[in-house]
Order: structure tokens, then C-alpha cells, then sequence
């Protein structure tokens, strides 16, 4: 490893404490060093702004932060344990390109605002990506929901056949549950969109930072006020990021348990794109439904990394290392939700629904309530209209299911699913993403 930024005369540093210190460090930096080149960048121009450095001097290092921006691009420029951390290696990039004044890039800032602003910078991307992705997992719901708003499958609760339900209903449910995460991850993202760069190691600096331009330079909607405020919201933003994550990866976990369950030959309501389902490596017959079943269980990995932080963050006021620590569960949350988030649109649309199979599984029994509420309508107390249908189950005939769904209009319901309203929500969050 290269000498740290901190490194005294005469130091005297041990190889393997400083490996176990770096930990997966400079690796998880790979997802934040272009966030934290952008806000150099920011720094720099901060930092001429109140002729702290000169105008081209300023220039040369904006130049330099943008080559570095290609050259991680280009693969030309590969982020290794040869450094501490990224922050390193930015410095280190700018002393080897324009020599001597690649070493007054800190002046003002520590590395502790430093870090700050980059995860902030990364999960605001992170949250609207997220959220781009789980539109387009609504989207994909919606289409199914129109093109079978009124096929029959049976409504359940608590696992037992209640009432003649559609799979426009079933899949509408995803479309607006993916759609209000989408709507979760964008407060969140204005929740946590604070500019804390310049509060520098949690005690401010005795130079006049323009904190405020630097701010809109780098396009926050406000600025983290006090220093050691701004310090303490490390890893407590993190967690607020996963929380909102949590959500559409327990849609994905609900989704990919009604798929799984519905697969099953005892169901048989749907059949499983062959992309999504593996063999067994001694039974010959089996197609086992592991996409559903790993996405099935990302919710618990997002759970896991939020308990990882919520137990790092018992510490006092002030920057203590542990923080480090904070990075890999969010990083970890965050990836492990995009992949399976990308995977969605293509399972809802080319899962094939067995409509004979749904349609089959009604029996009279389901048709008590519509019975009972028409028995009340006709005049009838609703207790002895049930109590009627209830000692008369057996009288119940079988029907058209496509009556009885068409019949529960009131809003949202299968007679009404109000797809263009569930559609309306998606377009203008996409328009404010
Ligand atoms: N890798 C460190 C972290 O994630 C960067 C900040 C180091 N600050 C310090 N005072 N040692 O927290």
C-alpha cells in the first residue's frame, strides 16, 4: 500500500494492521469514487470561489478530476489496495498529473465530509435508479392487469377460497405496490438530498467555505447546517435508504411467493418462464422455481444489512472508524436490490396464467358474500342475510365468476380496477424522477 495521506515522519506503520483497517474499504470505494471526483470537483471550484486557490490553478486540478473521470471509465484507471481508500487515490491521481498542486485539493475538507458527500451523492442515484426500476416493474404489472382485467382466479385470505377474485385485481396489486415504492424511494431521496461537504472533520474549518454555492453546485436542495449534526447522520441516512429499499423487495418477496405457490402442480394457475426455473442434478422431472425463490429472499438480506447498521450506529458525538463499517451494508443492500429489481418486468411478462385452472378453482361456496350483500340490499339486516347463506351453503349454484367481479365496482375493486389511475400515478412520478 501506498503511504497514507496521514503518514508522519518516522511512522511506523504494520502491514497487516493497516490491511485489516483498510478492510474491503478501497474495493467498496469503486462504487464511490465518481461521486466523490464530482464533489472534489465542487470542493475545487468552492475553494476559488474565495480565491483560496487560483483560478487556474482551480482549472488545471477540474481538468485533471475529469481525466480521472474517463480513465475510471476507460478502464484505465483501476481503484486496488494499492491505496487506503479512494480519497487516496484521488489525491495521489492529482499530485502524479499536475505535480505539486494536486496536494492543496484538501485544504478545508477532511476526509470525513468527504466520505459524507459521497455516499449522499451515491444513494440519491442509487434512490432514483430504484425507483426507475420499480416503475418499470409497475408498468409491466399494469399490462398484465389490462390484458386480464377480468379473468377469474380466486380470491384467498388465509390461504382458504373466500371470494371469486381476477387476475387484474392480483396483478394490479403489484402495479400500485411497485408504484408507491417508487413514490417511498423519491421522499426519501429529498429526505436525505443535504449537502454536508465543508463541515469538514465535524467541527467546521476557519476558512469562509461557500457552502451554500457548493450545495447547488452539486445540485442538493439543502445544506447540512451544523458539523457535528452533519457527522452524526452517517449511517443513519444509510439506514433510512434501506428502510425505503425494504419495500419493493418485500412486493418482490410477496410477488415471487405467489408465483412460487401458484406453480405448484396442487395450483397449476401459472407456468414459470423456463428462464426462471433450473433442473435437478439427479432428478430427472424436476423444474424448480429458484428465480422466484432467490428473489424471495433478497427482503431478508435488506433486513440483514439494516440490523448490520443499526448496530454499528450505538456511538457518541463525533467521527469514530466503526462508521466504516457502515459502507458495505448499504452497498451490499443497494446492488443486491438493483439486480433483482431488473429481473421483475420480464418475470410478470412471460409468466403464462393457466386461466382454466383459476377459473376452476371457484367453487359455489364463493359466491356467499355477493349472496349475503344482495340479500341485505333486498332489505334484510347484513347479520341475518349472512346467518341465511351461511345455514344454506349447500343451495349455493355455481355461476359466471366474470358476474360476480364485474359486480364489486366501487373503486379499485375487480368491476373497477381504475388501471388509468394506477397508470396516471406511474407517469408522473416518472416525470418528477
Ligand atoms: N474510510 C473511512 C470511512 O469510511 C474514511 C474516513 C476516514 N476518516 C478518518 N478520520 N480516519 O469512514
Amino acid at each position: 500500500m501506498k503511504q497514507p495521506l496521514w503518514a508522519k515522519a518516522n511512522a511506523s506503520m504494520d502491514e497487516r494492521t493497516m490491511r485489516f483497517m483498510a478492510g474491503r474499504d478501497v474495493h467498496l470505494d469503486q462504487h464511490l469514487l465518481p461521486f466523490d471526483i464530482q464533489a472534489t470537483r465542487a470542493h475545487v471550484a468552492g475553494l476559488a470561489d474565495i480565491n483560496a486557490l487560483s483560478g487556474d490553478t482551480a482549472s488545471t486540478i477540474d481538468a485533471a478530476l475529469e481525466q480521472m473521470l474517463s480513465d475510471i471509465d476507460a478502464g484505465k484507471f483501476i481503484l486496488d489496495d494499492r491505496y487506503e481508500d479512494g480519497h487516496s487515490a484521488i489525491e495521489d491521481y492529482l499530485v502524479s498529473r499536475v505535480g505539486e498542486d494536486g496536494k492543496r485539493v484538501h485544504l478545508g475538507r477532511s476526509r470525513n465530509d468527504q466520505v459524507l458527500v459521497a455516499l449522499r451523492l451515491y444513494m440519491k442515484d442509487a434512490l432514483t435508479r430504484a425507483a426507475l426500476l420499480s416503475l418499470d416493474a409497475a408498468d409491466a404489472a399494469l399490462q398484465r392487469a389490462r390484458a386480464h382485467e377480468f379473468d377469474p382466479m380466486p380470491g384467498y385470505t388465509h390461504m382458504q377460497r373466500a371470494v371469486p377474485s381476477s387476475i387484474g385485481l392480483w396483478m394490479a396489486s403489484f402495479a400500485e405496490g411497485f408504484c408507491s415504492s417508487a413514490s417511498l424511494l423519491r421522499l426519501t431521496r429529498s429526505w436525505i438530498d443535504e449537502c454536508p461537504l465543508g463541515t469538514a472533520a465535524g467541527y467546521g474549518v476557519n476558512i469562509d467555505l461557500p457552502r451554500e454555492h457548493t450545495t447547488e453546485r452539486l445540485a442538493f436542495e439543502r445544506t447540512l447546517l451544523n458539523p457535528m449534526h452533519a457527522q452524526a447522520t452517517r449511517g443513519s441516512s444509510e439506514l433510512q435508504v434501506l428502510s425505503a429499499l425494504w419495500q419493493p423487495a418485500q412486493i418482490i418477496r410477496r410477488l415471487a411467493w405467489d408465483l412460487v405457490l401458484f406453480s405448484t402442480a396442487e395450483f397449476g394457475f401459472v407456468s414459470l418462464p423456463p428462464a426462471a426455473t433450473t433442473g435437478s442434478s439427479i432428478m430427472p422431472n424436476k423444474h424448480n422455481p429458484d428465480l422466484p425463490e432467490l428473489l424471495r429472499g433478497i427482503a431478508p438480506i435488506i433486513s440483514g444489512c439494516m440490523t448490520e447498521l443499526q448496530c454499528t450506529l450505538a456511538l457518541p458525538s463525533g467521527y469514530h472508524r466503526d462508521l466504516q463499517h457502515t459502507k458495505e451494508p448499504l452497498i451490499r443492500g443497494v446492488t443486491t436490490l438493483f439486480q433483482a429489481l431488473e429481473l421483475i418486468p420480464d418475470l410478470i411478462s412471460n409468466t403464462t396464467f393457466n386461466l382454466d385452472r383459476m377459473r376452476s378453482a371457484i367453487d359455489p361456496s364463493m359466491y356467499a358474500t355477493d349472496d349475503a350483500v344482495q340479500l341485505a340490499i333486498d332489505g334484510h339486516t347484513f347479520r341475518d342475510a349472512y346467518r341465511h347463506v351461511a345455514d344454506n351453503l349447500d343451495a349455493l349454484d355455481n355461476r359466471d365468476p366474470a358476474v360476480s367481479i364485474k359486480a364489486r365496482s366501487s373503486l379499485g375493486a375487480t368491476g373497477n380496477l381504475a388501471l388509468a389511475q394506477i397508470e396516471a400515478r406511474i407517469t408522473a412520478l416518472r416525470t418528477d424522477l
